[in-house]
């Protein structure tokens, strides 16, 4: 899909499909009054009908409006005008993304972004109709036999009201369409099944990343026996029970001089986790193929900075390992020796999250971070706290705390903070290594983000949670491409 951004009068556009809004209150968005008034009053004449209401669902599809160069005239209801909440705007756009698909539109003139949205301008409405129509576009049919029919709007042109407004909407249709494009990837990886995303495949993905964007992204996979050399016997001993082998993945794009301190993301990568020789009870076992999300989320990151090029360094690390039930597999009650120097009793080799996040960690001190932020599909406990409207987030720096939340409220991708006080830390006592795996029934997510935060003294470092926001359950399932939104708006605006 090509995106491009107008300054018009409405009536004057060649277009197979022009796009506008009707507000249930009778105002009319400035750009819909002006359609109203050279066509003689067509529109306001369907409302005082009873046609239209304005409700937010409600649509009609009006043909060759006299003074009208469009073809076709998409009305599409906006609900109240003081009620326009960017929530709202995003529902009011995937209304129209499916009547576009309903009529096979291949074109059209959308002048939705001409809407006054709560707290967002131009350039934010213009993001986010890029983000959605990109990300509606998706449709997971990589293993089915039967493809879908692929419906696509090729151009799409943004119609604002002002020249001004236009040259902003024009950054926020790329900015959105890289983020769409993005998503559309993590929830790619995400949704593959465990026997073909592998540690091995996830690699090759991030290998083939940096071969599409050479100048902006370079790759590396370390190999068990470099992790061996390294010391990361933690996240190797996730990876004991199974055929496949582990990999630490690194990701590193430039877009400022290496002087530059990077801000360095770490994806959780599990492929499977079937909770290894604790194994996790069948049902809905399933799911566990999801427990790389976080890795998916850097993959999903880099090439939407690969294209948008803002000035900065950004590195990606993904700890990625299947964990498999097997006679080599870790035991309850193992130790093992982190790259930290810090040994670990594994009590549960279905805590395999922060193993393996832990080393990885450890590992990305070696860039002197400007700030490090784990992403990770960590505990059920966080959807218990928090569903699936909201990730966790802990953080070891209450302005990178402040900075996030921000970033997921105006990015529509929300997370909300628990704390890591010290005495969560006690529930991690253990009586035969520096620090137990687990930390008993009580508040889960936060002492898997304590255990996390033994290993990130030296920078500063937020963790996020993802385990109920990364994927859908039910008929919907499938990932979401979340986090890939809050942390674009980290990345980019802040
Ligand atoms: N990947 C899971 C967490 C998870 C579970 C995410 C369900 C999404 C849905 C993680 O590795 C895990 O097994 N965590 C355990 C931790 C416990 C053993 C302390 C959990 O949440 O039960
Ligand atoms: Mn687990
Ligand atoms: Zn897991």
């Amino acid at each position: 899909m090509s995106f491009s951004a107008k300054s018009a009068r409405p009536e004057s556009l060649a277009t197979p499909c022009l796009v506008v809004g009707i507000f249930e209150d009778r105002v009319l968005p400035a750009l819909t009054e002006r359609l109203d008034e050279v066509s003689n009053k067509a529109i306001g004449k369907l409302v005082e009908a009873g046609d239209i209401s304005g409700k937010s669902g409600e649509y009609l599809l009006l043909h060759k409006l006299p003074g009208v160069r469009a073809q076709r005239v998409l009305v599409v209801g906006c609900g109240k005008a003081k009620d326009l909440t960017a929530k709202k705007y995003c529902g009011i756009l995937t209304n129209c993304w499916k009547v576009l698909k309903q009529y096979s539109q291949q074109e059209a003139v959308v002048a939705l972004p001409a809407l006054p949205v709560k707290d967002c301008d131009a350039e934010r409405r213009a993001e986010l109709l890029a983000r959605m129509f990109v990300t509606l576009e998706y449709q997971y049919d990589t293993t089915l036999s039967k493809k879908h029919k692929p419906f696509r709007l090729r151009q799409c042109t943004a119609l604002l009201e002002t020249a001004g407004e236009r040259n902003a909407a024009k950054s926020g249709l790329e900015t959105g369409a890289a983020i769409g494009r993005g998503m559309n990837l993590t929830r790619e990886l995400g949704n593959l099944p465990g026997n073909i995303c592998t540690p091995g495949y996830l690699g090759k993905q991030a290998l083939q990343l940096a071969k599409k964007h050479q100048r902006q992204l370079s790759a590396k996979v370390l190999t068990e026996a470099q992790m061996r050399k390294l010391g990361m016997h933690s996240l190797l001993s996730v990876g004991n029970g199974s055929q496949q082998n582990s990999a630490l993945i690194v990701l590193e794009y430039r877009g400022a001089p290496a002087s530059e301190k990077p801000r360095v993301l770490v994806g959780k990568g599990i492929t499977f986790d079937s909770g290894g020789i604790s194994i996790k009870p069948g049902a809905g076992m399933d799911e566990m193929k999801f427990d790389m999300c976080g890795a998916a989320t850097v993959l999903g990151v880099m090439p939407a900075l690969a294209e948008l090029k803002p000035r900065m360094n950004v590195v990606g690390v993904i700890a990625s390992a299947e964990s498999m039930p097997s006679g080599s597999a870790t035991k309850p009650g193992d130790v093992v020796t982190s790259m930290s120097g810090q040994p670990i009793e594994v009590l549960t080799p279905d805590a395999e999250g922060r193993l393996v996040l832990c080393d990885a960690l450890t590992y990305v001190a070696r860039y002197k971070p400007h700030s490090v932020i784990d992403i990770a599909t960590l505990t059920g406990a966080c959807i218990v706290a928090l569903g699936s409207v909201a990730s966790g987030l802990m953080s070891n720096d209450d302005k990178l705390a402040e900075t996030l939340y921000t970033c997921g409220q105006d990015s529509l991708d929300a997370c909300w903070r628990l704390p890591l006080w010290d005495e969560y830390q006690e529930q991690l006592k253990s009586n035969f290594a520096d620090i137990a795996n687990i930390g008993g029934p009580k508040a889960g997510t936060i002492t898997a983000g304590c255990f996390l935060s033994r290993f990130t003294r030296d920078f500063r470092w937020a963790h996020l949670d993802i385990a109920g926001t990364a994927w859908l359950q039910g008929n919907q399932k499938g990932a979401t491409g979340r986090p890939v939104p809050l942390l674009m708006e980290y990345l980019l605006r802040h």
